[in-house]
């Protein structure tokens, strides 16, 4: 193991969102790298498989991050930690819609989780985090490629995008960044059907889905680059350069 792999060896990264998808591969790979994983979600049933599934090295909570009580009360149990990682989404509602047509009640939840829920982590979650330790948020690729009919999602993943900014001032030495994904291959968005899938990948220079362990790759090394803050790593198989 190299140096770098070793640098989340005993440290404690709680994962926020990780009993799925890409969170659950960040939980996975963290704990591969020899680190004590904390994942949380608002589903009991949904935390325990994914515990079990984790194996030994893990363990769980029910947290809904719309609940700022609940997440300080997470983070007042678990005590000092060293990472966090940020996840967490929910699909409710449908905030994909054109302006015009928005119903404005659906508008304002889509932040409730993705990015108000992020502040209340990161606001009870800073109080107890390493000094030398990392946060990281997720974004998403329609902050920099808008589409059609999406103006409150390009909202919410650019929102975050500006927040990791202003955190990673705010609360340094501790580390800020976010990820950025495109498509990743969860069971979320493999509900999706295949040809709308197609139409996000196939211009990208690597045209298809990420793996979510290729994710969580990115969220790994902003675990570890001590030197990188305030960034947004992207992991769109290139699609923003072209
Ligand atoms: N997959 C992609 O292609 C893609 C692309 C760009 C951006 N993203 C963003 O990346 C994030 C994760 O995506 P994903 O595909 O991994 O989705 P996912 O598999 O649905 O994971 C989301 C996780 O968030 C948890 N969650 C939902 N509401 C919560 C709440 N109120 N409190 C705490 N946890 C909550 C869910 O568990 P419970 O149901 O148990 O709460 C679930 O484990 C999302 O914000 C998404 O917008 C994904």
């Amino acid at each position: 193991m190299s140096a770098s792999s070793k640098a989340l060896e005993g440290k404690t990264v709680v994962v926020i969102g990780g009993a799925s998808g890409i969170g659950f591969a960040v939980a996975a790979a963290a704990r591969d790298e020899g680190a004590r994983v904390v994942i949380a979600s608002s589903q009991d049933a949904n935390v325990q498989a994914a515990v079990t599934r984790l194996g030994g090295g893990a363990t769980g909570s029910v947290v809904d991050v719309g609940d700022e009580a609940a997440v300080a009360g997470f983070f007042e149990r678990l005590g000092p930690f060293d990472h966090l990682a940020f996840t967490a989404g929910d699909w409710g509602g449908s905030m994909f819609a054109p302006a015009r047509d928005l119903d404005l009640g659906v508008a304002q939840a889509a932040f409730t989780v993705r990015f108000w829920g992020a502040l209340a982590v990161v606001k009870h979650g800073c109080r107890t985090i390493a000094e030398g330790g990392s946060i990281t948020l997720t974004g998403g690729m329609l902050a920099h490629r808008p589409m059609k009919g999406a103006p409150v999602p390009t909202a919410v993943a650019g929102a975050i995008e500006h927040l990791t900014r202003g955190l990673a001032v705010d609360l340094a030495p501790v580390r800020v960044n976010a990820v950025c994904p495109g498509i990743v291959l969860t069971d979320r968005t493999k509900q999706l059907p295949e040809d709308l899938l197609r139409t996000f990948t196939t211009r990208q220079p690597l045209p298809r889905g990420a793996d979510p362990a290729e994710a969580a790759e990115a969220y790994l090394y902003l675990m570890r680059g001590g030197y990188t803050t305030g960034q947004v790593l992207l992991v769109d198989g290139g699609g923003s350069v072209v």
